[in-house]
């Protein structure tokens, strides 16, 4: 990890779960964090935590709704003003609804499709574009996508169908972008990973007065914590020059 002391990450969904982990991991490693997310205090209150204050990094709260494309390149700008460069960017946030794909509402599917799509997509041509404006040719993209865009969950208790659909073509966005990026003979890597259930507000943030379960049902189920995913995120970040990561699967282990 030492090569990315003192270097510049952007973690979007910084707010609560796995984003929250990433950045206190990445300014544990000396990192300058820029995260982001609509709630921006929840990240100036982490950037206030004691294990946040002390690390050697530094962590900078932006707000910004990726939905609007227009908060995405204001975003960037302020990175470019602040820092001058940008060395990873971790595309962490994501959105869920409980929407049968024969019932659920138009409005549910555009809003996952804007946030862990587009706002993916958008967020990563301008990471690549400020990398290469700055001759960063190390640079690193993560996609944090689910196991669910390897396997529709088998267990009827979220109709997750379109969800998964969501990660699934993020598996396809980074095999795509892999090959972009070979073409431009820069040596920026691209790697996903892929969790199980992961402990946070996620699932909860999923249900609507249809849901067939209950918030208090989702702790029944084995998971990941946060800090797990960001583990991965840190090996990724810590394989050498030669070895490319291109999906890494973990889940809760259960006998
Ligand atoms: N939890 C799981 O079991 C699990 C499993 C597999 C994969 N994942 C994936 O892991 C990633 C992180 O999820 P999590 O579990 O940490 O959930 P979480 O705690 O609900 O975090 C989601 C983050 O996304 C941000 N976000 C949502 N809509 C946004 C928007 N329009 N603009 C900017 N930020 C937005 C939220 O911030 P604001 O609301 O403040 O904007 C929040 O910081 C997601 O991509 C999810 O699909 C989660």
């Amino acid at each position: 990890m030492e090569r990315w002391n003192g270097r510049v990450a952007l973690v979007t969904g910084a707010s609560s779960g796995i984003g929250a982990a990433l950045c206190q991991s990445l300014v544990q490693h000396g990192m300058k964090v820029v995260g982001c997310s609509r709630n921006v205090d929840r990240i100036k209150a982490l950037a206030d935590e004691d294990a946040v204050k002390k690390a050697s990094g530094e962590l900078m709260a932006v707000k910004c709704d990726l939905t609007k494309e227009s908060d995405i390149l204001s975003m960037f700008d302020e990175i470019c003003r602040t820092f001058g460069r940008l060395d990873i960017c971790i595309n962490n946030a994501g959105i869920g609804h409980d929407a049968p794909l024969l019932s659920g509402k138009t409005a549910d599917f555009k809003d996952m499709l804007d946030v862990n799509i587009l706002g993916l997509t958008i967020c990563t041509r301008e990471a690549v574009k400020l990398m290469r404006e700055k001759a960063v040719n190390d640079g690193q993209i993560i996609h944090i996508s689910s196991i669910g865009g390897h396997f529709l969950p088998t267990q009827g208790w979220l109709e997750t169908n379109f969800y998964c659909a969501t990660k699934f073509m993020v598996r396809a966005l980074t095999a795509g972008l892999r090959k972009e990026l070979k073409e431009l003979k820069t040596q920026i890597r691209i790697a996903s990973v892929s969790p199980g259930l992961v402990q946070t507000g996620f699932f909860e943030n999923c249900l609507n007065e249809n849901s067939s379960m209950k918030a208090s049902d989702i702790s029944l189920f084995q998971s990941l914590q946060p800090k797990d995913v960001a583990e991965s995120v840190l090996y990724i970040l810590s394989t050498p020059q030669h070895v490319e990561v291109h999906d890494i699967i973990v889940s809760p282990y259960s006998c």
